[in-house]
C-alpha cells in the first residue's frame, strides 16, 4: 500500500581504493521533498548517480516503486527525471530548441513535443525567453532550462543535484518557486544541496550526508529540536581550557560540551543564558576569552554540532 516512490538498501560505490558512498539507506515517500545535505566530496552526486541507473553501485539495491533499478528497467528509468549539476546546453541555440533536442532524446516528437516544451519552459518560467540563445541566459536562467530538461517526458520523480549553485536571487526564487508547485501537483523530489537554508525552507525530510555516509536524518524541525538552544564556540587564551570545559559542563543552561580544535563547542539549552554563564565562570577563573561565535540552532549547526565542520569553508 505505502511502497516507497524510491528506496535505497546499503548502497555502496568505491573507486578503486576510494569509497566514495558507504553504505546509505532511506526512503522518500511519494509526494515528498527530501533534501540530501552534505559538504562538498560527501558522495551526494555519486548517489544520484546510482539513483538515476547512471553508474552501477559497487553493492546495494535501489528499488522505484517497490522494483529494483537494474541496467534493464528501462520502464523504471522513464519515471525518473534528472537535473545534473553540469550544465550541458547548446550555447547558439535557443531554449525551445535546446529542450526540442532533449525532447527527442526522450522519443518524443512532432504535437506532443511541441507541447511538452511549451509545458515545461511554462514551469520554470521562461516562455518569454524561449527564443533567445542560450549564450545570452544568466546562469540562473541556464540552470532553469537545465530543470525544464528533466522535466520533459513527465517523470515521477525527479533528481536535481545542487539546482543553485552560481544562480543570482531571482532565479533561485523562481527555481524554489518551481519546485514547490511541482510539488504540489504530484512530483516526488529529492532535492542535493549544500546550502542548509534552502533544504528548511523546501524538504519535508532531509538526510546529512559526510565522507559517503548518512550522519543523520530526520525532519529539519526535529534536526534542529535535537540541538536545545544553539550552540558557542568559545575559545581560550593560556590552558584554562580543561577547567573551563568542567566548570561549563555544571551549567544548567549547558547541554554538552566537546574540545575541537583548541577550542570549546557548547551545545546549550539556551543560548544567551549559557553565554552569561559562561563569562561569568571565565571571569571567577581569571580566564581570557580570545574567541566566540553564537550559531543560532539551524541546520548548519546541526551539521556542525555532527561533523565538528562547517559545511561552507
Ligand atoms: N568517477 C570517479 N572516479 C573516481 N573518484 C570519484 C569519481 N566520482 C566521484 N569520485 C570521488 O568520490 C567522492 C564523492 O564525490 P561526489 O562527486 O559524489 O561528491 P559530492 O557530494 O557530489 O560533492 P560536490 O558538492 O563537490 O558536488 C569524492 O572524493 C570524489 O573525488
Ligand atoms: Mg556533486
Amino acid at each position: 500500500m505505502n511502497t516507497p516512490m524510491l528506496k535505497t538498501e546499503n548502497l555502496m560505490k568505491t573507486y578503486g581504493d576510494l569509497k566514495a558512498v558507504k553504505g546509505v539507506s532511506f526512503e522518500i515517500a511519494r509526494g515528498e521533498i527530501f533534501g540530501f545535505l552534505g559538504p562538498n566530496g560527501a558522495g551526494k552526486t555519486t548517489t544520484i548517480s546510482m539513483l538515476t541507473g547512471l553508474v552501477r553501485p559497487t553493492s546495494g539495491r535501489v528499488l522505484v516503486d517497490g522494483e529494483e533499478l537494474t541496467a534493464r528497467a528501462n520502464h523504471l528509468k522513464t519515471r525518473i527525471g534528472f537535473v545534473p549539476q553540469e550544465l550541458a546546453l547548446y550555447p547558439t541555440l535557443s531554449a525551445y530548441e535546446n529542450l526540442k533536442f532533449f525532447g527527442r532524446i526522450y522519443r518524443l516528437g512532432g504535437k506532443e513535443l511541441r507541447q511538452r516544451v511549451d509545458a515545461v519552459l511554462e514551469m520554470v518560467s521562461l516562455t518569454d525567453r524561449a527564443k533567445d540563445p542560450i549564450e545570452d541566459y544568466s546562469g540562473g536562467m541556464k540552470r532553469r532550462v537545465n530543470i525544464a530538461a528533466g522535466l520533459l517526458h513527465n517523470p515521477e520523480i525527479l533528481f536535481l543535484d545542487e539546482p543553485t549553485v552560481g544562480v543570482d536571487p531571482q532565479s533561485r526564487n523562481a527555481i524554489f518557486e518551481s519546485i514547490e508547485e511541482l510539488n504540489r501537483q504530484g512530483l516526488t523530489i529529492l532535492y542535493t544541496t549544500h546550502y542548509m537554508e534552502e533544504a528548511e525552507r523546501l524538504c519535508q525530510r532531509v538526510a546529512i550526508i559526510d565522507h559517503g555516509q548518512i550522519i543523520s536524518q530526520d525532519t529539519p524541525q526535529a534536526l534542529i529540536r535535537s540541538l536545545g538552544g544553539g550552540l558557542l564556540r568559545v575559545g581560550l587564551l593560556n590552558g584554562k581550557l580543561p577547567a573551563f570545559t568542567e566548570a561549563a559542563l555544571r551549567l544548567p543552561s549547558v547541554k554538552d560540551a566537546q574540545r575541537l580544535e583548541g577550542e570549546l563547542m557548547i551545545q546549550t539549552h539556551e543560548s544567551r543564558q549559557a553565554l552569561l554563564e559562561l563569562l561569568e565562570v571565565a571571569n571567577r577563573m581569571d580566564a581570557t576569552i580570545t574567541s566566540l561565535e553564537i550559531h543560532e540552532p539551524n541546520l548548519e549547526t546541526v551539521f556542525l554540532t555532527l561533523t565538528g565542520r562547517s559545511l561552507r569553508n
